[in-house]
């Protein structure tokens, strides 16, 4: 038997005037794409938003449903509007923001595990790394790439 380690580093700002200009622009878009999300259930509002190799930005919001898991996070909203737009563009990188009636949460919104492994498949698809920035009032995180926030991704089919 052998022990072993994974070890994940990210970066932390204290406000998005500290990110790089693209960066910058990809979390202002997650931020307003908040205003999109129908969150009835929940009073949750969450916006992401994907850059893609074409330079393009593509929203997403959460949608919820009184039939619950027919409802969509913002993440695979922003996603699978992406693909469908753009099927042969790469998405490299996803920004996320959310917040209790649409006002940024203190602490950065995080994936669900279902949104990571959707995130997991594009980046294998187009073979570059996407990165995903978590947006809060006081805190920003950014991974390089999703590997970092889902380990051990599954790839075997
Ligand atoms: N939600 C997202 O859209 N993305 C996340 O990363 C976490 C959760 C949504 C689903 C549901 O509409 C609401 O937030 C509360 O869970």
């Amino acid at each position: 038997m052998t022990n072993r380690e994974i070890h994940i580093t990210y970066q932390e700002y204290k406000s998005v005037e500290e990110m790089n200009p693209e960066d910058r622009e990809l979390a202002a878009e997650a931020v307003k794409a908040m205003q999109g999300a129908y969150a009835p259930y929940s009073h949750f509002h969450v916006g992401a938003a994907v850059r893609m190799s074409n330079g393009q930005i593509v929203r997403g919001a959460n949608q919820e449903n009184a039939a619950f898991p027919s409802g969509l996070c913002a993440e695979r909203t922003a996603m699978f509007s992406a693909s469908a737009r753009y099927p042969d563009k790469d998405m490299l990188g996803i920004a996320i923001a959310g917040g209790v009636m649409g006002r940024l949460a203190k602490e950065p919104v995080t994936p669900c595990g279902a949104c990571r492994q959707v995130m997991a498949q594009y980046q294998a698809k187009s073979g570059k790394p996407m990165s995903v920035i978590m947006m809060s009032a006081d805190r920003i995180l950014k991974f390089e790439k999703v590997d970092d926030i889902l380990p051990l991704i599954f790839n075997s089919i």
